[in-house]
């Protein structure tokens, strides 16, 4: 018999943020290590397919999936140390991110405030080094605990071991995510008793003029965030989505120079690697598909990143606007668009 916190045939609509249908065999609400450890030395989980699932925002479910969906609902929140720099904080895998931030800044540290509003668990966090307004997890995060799903071992992967780079990390590539090979159940954050706004990236600094601000609390900056956030991403309650579906591609020095000899106006940002990443909302809204439909599924008329389902689409409709974006744009400007979310597929 299985454990009772393991439901079967279950609806993955509301585990996932574009609400795309879909079953699954199993899925185990975990919601403490003991559990996590109790399933595993279950023989029905044995050879088993399995994949570990946050908060489904940056999810693309695929179909059925015969196997166990690892739910990860361990909850927890708490300081563990300081030294003469830093602060230390640990936070268990199923902790609300946004949630995690807000207690942060009530708590008197500062730091994670550009992070505010991003949705999802903080173990999912570092799966795909969440990023927003100049600030990445990966500038605050020391370290994480992965239980071995083959072997029920705890692992601790320093931050350098998770090779965390823009929207991706080890455990987001295929073989490693996928096979469900991990499972976090906890992340350290470390962040700097010293204290500096980020206040120059996309947006903010205009906004806080706007409001009449010159040095921006960190209070100030979440709420500049948060109402910037409101502007272009949908709530997925109201119109579900996936966040940014692309990411912002990067090309060469070279190709961007010439791109912007036709297209003057293309956002740019020159990486330290000598590379350039652009940005694709514009390609997309210069390539026709900004509030464009295709059946039941459309690119957002705010933010032509976000696609949106607008009522009963499934993966197919999604892959079909996606497939139609992606030609879209690589016809105008040769450039390729690279899907964001992790695919939830049962092959
Ligand atoms: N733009 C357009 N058309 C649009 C929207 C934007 O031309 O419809 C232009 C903007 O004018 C700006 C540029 O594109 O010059 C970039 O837009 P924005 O500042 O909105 O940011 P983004 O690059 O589209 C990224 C992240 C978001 C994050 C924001 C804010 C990626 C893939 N996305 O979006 O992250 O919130 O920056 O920092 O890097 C996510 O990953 O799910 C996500 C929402």
């Amino acid at each position: 018999m299985l454990p009772d916190f393991v439901a079967t045939q279950v609806d993955l609509t509301p585990y996932n943020t574009l609400a795309l249908p879909a079953r699954a065999e199993f899925l185990a609400h975990i919601q403490s290590i003991e559990q996590l450890a109790a399933l595993i030395r279950h023989p029905e989980f044995a050879g088993r397919r399995r994949f570990v699932l946050g908060g489904g925002s940056n999810l693309l479910v695929a179909g059925d999936f015969s196997g166990f969906i690892l739910y990860m609902g361990i909850l927890g929140k708490r300081w563990i140390g300081e030294d003469a720099t830093h602060i230390y904080l640990a936070v268990a895998a199923g902790e609300n991110w946004s949630d995690c931030v807000a207690w942060t800044l009530a708590s008197g540290w500062p730091g994670l405030e550009n992070l505010i509003g991003i949705p999802g668990t903080a173990g999912a966090a570092p799966i795909q080094n969440i990023g927003a307004y100049g600030v990445e997890i990966g500038d605050f995060l020391q370290r994480l605990t992965a239980l071995d799903l083959t072997c029920g071992k705890t692992r601790v992967f320093d931050v350098r071991d998770c090779a965390l780079r823009y929207r991706d990390s080890l455990f987001k590539r295929e073989g490693w995510h996928l096979c469900g090979r991990y499972a976090i159940t906890e992340i350290v954050l470390r962040l700097p008793r010293k204290w500096r706004a980020r206040a120059t990236y996309g947006g903010i600094a205009e906004k806080l003029a706007r409001d009449g601000i010159q040095e921006p609390t960190p209070a100030q900056l979440a709420q500049a965030v948060t109402a910037l956030r409101a502007q272009k991403i949908p709530n997925p309650r109201q119109l579900p989505n996936a966040g940014s579906f692309f990411q912002n591609p990067k090309v060469s020095a070279e190709f961007a120079t010439a791109l912007l000899h036709v297209h003057p106006r293309l956002p740019c940002y020159p990486q330290p690697d000598g590379g350039v990443k652009l940005a694709a909302a514009w390609l997309i809204e210069h390539a026709g598909w900004k509030g464009r439909n295709l059946g039941t599924t459309g690119m957002y008329e705010q933010q032509a990143l976000i696609l949106v389902n607008r009522g009963g689409a499934n993966y197919r409709d999604v892959q079909n606007l996606s497939r139609a974006v992606r030609e879209a744009v690589f016809a105008r400007f040769g450039v390729s668009l690279v899907p964001e979310p992790v695919v939830l597929a049962d092959g």
